[in-house]
This record gives C-alpha cells, sequence and structure tokens, in this order.
C-alpha cells in the first residue's frame, strides 16, 4: 500500500513540477548583486533624465547604457522589452538585461534590471543579446553568457518579474565547430513541437552566418548546419521569421543592418536580395529585435547610440516599434505602429502648400522639438526638396530630409541612400518623427532613416520647406505636438 501511495505521489510530482524547485529560488548573492544593480540606476536616472536632448517617446533605459533590444515578448496582457545595459554607467559594460512593460505598446514602465552578469560563473563576463519565448506558460530567456560564448536559459515563475537562471546552464557548452568567428545572440521560434535557433555567427574564409539549431525542450539542443552563408565576416543579432509564403531573415554584420526574403524550406534558407533597413548606419539602427503582437502583427525595436553627457548619465535608447508587413517586390514594408497617435497633442494642418525654389518657406506656426509630421509631397520637377527640421531661422540652419529626384536618393542630413517611387506610387510620404536628440524618417512606409540630432541651444526648433529647380506641391501637411510615454 505504501509502495502504491509513493508512486502515485512521485508520478503526480513528475507531471507537475517540470522545472526543478531550486531553480525558483535565488541564490542570496545573486539577489545582492540584483539589488546594487537597481539601486544604481535608480541613483543615476534623476541626473539623465534632466538632460533636456534626451528622448521622451522613445524607450531608454532609467538611466546609463543601454545597446541592442532583446527579447521583446506578449504574455499575460503585457508587453516586455529588455535590453543590453549597463546599469552602473553610461558606457558599454556589466553587460546586463533592462527591462521595461507596457499593456499597449505605447506607454511604458521601467522595471528593475532582469539578469545580472554573476562572478565566477558562465556569464560572469555579460549577459549578451538573445530572446524570450514562452514555453508550456512559462517565459524563458535564451541568452549568450560570455566569455567563451555559449547559450544559456532562465526561467521566470512570476510574470516576467524575476528570472531564475537554469541550473543546466549552459545548455549550448561549445560551438559546432573550430572556424567560427563569433557564436552569439541566440533567436528561436517554434515549428510544431520543436524549437528552433538561429545564432549569430561567420565562417571563416566564407562569410557571415547563421547557425541552425533544433530542440525539443529548449535544454537538449542539436546542431544542425548553416542556415545560410553571406556577406562579410559575422553576423550578429539574426532574426527569422515567416511573412506569408516566404521567410524574413535579418542580420547586423557590424555595418548597416541588412535583410532579405527569401525561401525556407527542409531547413534550408534561400536568400533573395539583400537590402539596408534603415540608412542611418550602425549608429542609427543596429541589432534589431521582434515579437508577434497580440494581433499576429510582427514589431521591431532597433538600438539607437549615442546621447547624454558627463552631467546626465545616459546612452543609447529604442527606436520606435515598427510594424514589419511584405511590401511585394521582395522588399518589407517598415512603418511605426499607429496606436502611437495617442501621443500625439496639439497639431497644424496644412493643404496644398507650394513650396517655392530659392526662398525660405518657413512655417511661422510650428515650434518644438518633440513632433510628428506627415508630408505628402508630388514630386514634381524640382531637382530636390524636403524639410528642414529643427530648424533655426536666426542661423538659418536645420537638419535636412530631402528627397534627391534627379540622383533618387533619400537622405537625413549625411545619411543617405537610394529611394524612388515604385509602380503605381504618385506621392512620396515622409512621415517624421522628432524626439529632441533623435530623428527618425519613414518614406512610403518602407525605408528609414534614423539620426541623432545634437542642436547647441533651443532656437533649433523651427520647419522650413525647401524645393529647388522648381517649385513642389505639398498636398498635405500634418504636424503633432508628441507627449511622453513614461508611466509614473
Ligand atoms: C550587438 C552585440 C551583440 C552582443 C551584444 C553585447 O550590438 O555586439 O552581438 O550580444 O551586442 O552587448
Amino acid at each position: 500500500m505504501r509502495i502504491v501511495i509513493l508512486l502515485v505521489v512521485n508520478l503526480f510530482m513528475i507531471n507537475t513540477i517540470t522545472w526543478p524547485q531550486s531553480e525558483r529560488n535565488m541564490p542570496q548573492k545573486y539577489e545582492k548583486l540584483m539589488n546594487q544593480a537597481k539601486a544604481a540606476a535608480q541613483a543615476a536616472a534623476k541626473k539623465a533624465q534632466a538632460d533636456p536632448l534626451r528622448p521622451v517617446y522613445h524607450l531608454t533605459a532609467a538611466a546609463n547604457w543601454i545597446n541592442d533590444p532583446n527579447g521583446p515578448i506578449f504574455f499575460n496582457n503585457e508587453y516586455h522589452v529588455f535590453f543590453q545595459h549597463n546599469p552602473y554607467g553610461p558606457d558599454w559594460g556589466n553587460i546586463s538585461w533592462g527591462h521595461v512593460v507596457s499593456r499597449d505598446l505605447v506607454y511604458w514602465k521601467h522595471l528593475p534590471v532582469a539578469l545580472i552578469p554573476e562572478p565566477g560563473s558562465y556569464d560572469k563576463d555579460g549577459v549578451f543579446s538573445g530572446c524570450c519565448v514562452i514555453q508550456n506558460d512559462i517565459p524563458t530567456i535564451i541568452y549568450t553568457g560570455v566569455y567563451p560564448e555559449v547559450q544559456c536559459l532562465a526561467r521566470s515563475y512570476d510574470n516576467l518579474r524575476t528570472w531564475q537562471k537554469h541550473n543546466g546552464n549552459p545548455v549550448i557548452p561549445q560551438r559546432p565547430r573550430d572556424d567560427l568567428e563569433g557564436f552569439r545572440d541566440p533567436f528561436v521560434w517554434q515549428e510544431g513541437n520543436s524549437w528552433y535557433m538561429a545564432l549569430g555567427s561567420g565562417i571563416k574564409g566564407q562569410g557571415g552566418t547563421v547557425l541552425l539549431y533544433k530542440s525539443a525542450d529548449l535544454e537538449k539542443w542539436q546542431y544542425l548546419h548553416p542556415l545560410c552563408v553571406g556577406f562579410g565576416k559575422n553576423w550578429e543579432c539574426p532574426n527569422f521569421f515567416p511573412l506569408g509564403e516566404k521567410w524574413a531573415l535579418i542580420v547586423s554584420p557590424h555595418g548597416d543592418v541588412q535583410y532579405t526574403i527569401g525561401e525556407y524550406r527542409d531547413y534550408h534558407f534561400t536568400p533573395g536580395e539583400w537590402r539596408i533597413m534603415d540608412y542611418g548606419g550602425r549608429e542609427g539602427f543596429y541589432a534589431p529585435n521582434c515579437m508577434l503582437d497580440r494581433q499576429g502583427r510582427r514589431i521591431m525595436w532597433g538600438w539607437i547610440s549615442g546621447g547624454g553627457s558627463a552631467d546626465y548619465p545616459w546612452n543609447g535608447l529604442l527606436t520606435l516599434p515598427r510594424a514589419l508587413t511584405f511590401h511585394g517586390n521582395d522588399r518589407l514594408g517598415i512603418a511605426p505602429l499607429p496606436e502611437l497617435q495617442q501621443l500625439r497633442g496639439r497639431g497644424w494642418h496644412y493643404k496644398n502648400r507650394i513650396i517655392k525654389p530659392d526662398a525660405a518657406n518657413i512655417l511661422d506656426e510650428v515650434n518644438g522639438n518633440c513632433l510628428e509630421i506627415i508630408a505628402e509631397i508630388e514630386p514634381g520637377n524640382a531637382e530636390q526638396f524636403g524639410l528642414e527640421v529643427l530648424y533655426s531661422e536666426e542661423k538659418q540652419r536645420g537638419t535636412r530630409i530631402c528627397f534627391d529626384n534627379q540622383n533618387l536618393r533619400l537622405s537625413a542630413a549625411e545619411a543617405e541612400g537610394s529611394f524612388q517611387l515604385l509602380p503605381g506610387e504618385t506621392m512620396l510620404t515622409l512621415h517624421i518623427f522628432i524626439d529632441k536628440s533623435v530623428i527618425e524618417v519613414y518614406a512610403n512606409e518602407r525605408t528609414c532613416i534614423t539620426i541623432r540630432v545634437f542642436p547647441e541651444n533651443d532656437t533649433y526648433q523651427g520647419i522650413n520647406l525647401f524645393s529647388d529647380g522648381s517649385q513642389t506641391q505639398v498636398r498635405s501637411l500634418d504636424i503633432w505636438e508628441m507627449g511622453t510615454i513614461w508611466k509614473k
């Protein structure tokens, strides 16, 4: 009888306690370090937030350094975004995972740091980039511990508030071959009953690559083969996901982030043409990460670097959430989320405005460095046209956002790349977000340019329209002041 009862109890335990109980208790030493990291970030927050050039409707850490967005995920009616973070200072180091949460992808709250490096362990030199998936209702982070680069798991049993590193870490303790350049930034998805992981790497003498792994339980991983090999030496932060019949691969090759839309069959990927995701370069847009939201939209954030100073301890922010769609012609559609309209305040609206060549066309009423602008412009015969934002009348200078109709280039300040209207498009629609020291430009919902601008004084808040060669007609121009995303 006793044996039967024991057996039943045992079976019950095996079925209900899927993960070791010890994972649920955070070791003391780790808790102390977590509290130190939390206190460091909090102590710097007031100073960081006093910076007049610190963006207010883009995601940033409460203070100090951030780089890549990590593991965005929707769970239990909340959106979570993590990011590479130094809680102790405004430079890269002590790499941990910072954390913000939202109910609607518009308004956000800072949460305490989620994961930190543990001295003496497999992630002593940093908790590098990774992703988050939901396995049997348990949110699970898969990240790279360094050095050497190994892949690790952490799980949350309290709605993503605290994280327990897996006892069996690292789950991928070594590289599958010797000729690799880098071995990091897992991106995991589920197909049927199996999990797959794309891992950023490079094969010496061949080029940047994404390594493909497979697992039944996220704990034991089998290396399959390179999913794709291409340009450059090493690819960081791969993202790989279906888009209708095809799949998109996005990689960060230490320069412009590039994507391709191709065929994924029998666990092999054939890329199409590679395209630049954002002409802002590595400083403007790097190491993006994406998720599916509650409506099934594919949403991406990228890292924008820079900002802060000796007096204002912060550096880095994330782009606005960008919805990715299949645009046709092997291109991605890239557009800011429509719900960001909730941030709009006072507005100005113009219709059919002519921009005269060789003249100032300043919008007298508009003044601000926290604005959203939508300009619909008919490309006529002008050689170049566009807007100067953050424009100082006194200095007669601003940040030029320009379409060069002759050379078919689109630019924002120094950042630029090729752009032309596609068959069926009659109008250039520039959707521009200005947030103190960052500008994001979306052209025809498919081409982006993200740049930093640090005006020397607050006279740089106007808008001037320009057209070179001959006049241009602006069909409509809508401008709004924008509010903050931070909830108290
Ligand atoms: C990309 C990257 C990743 C790495 C992380 C470290 O910016 O270099 O490859 O995981 O940053 O912070």
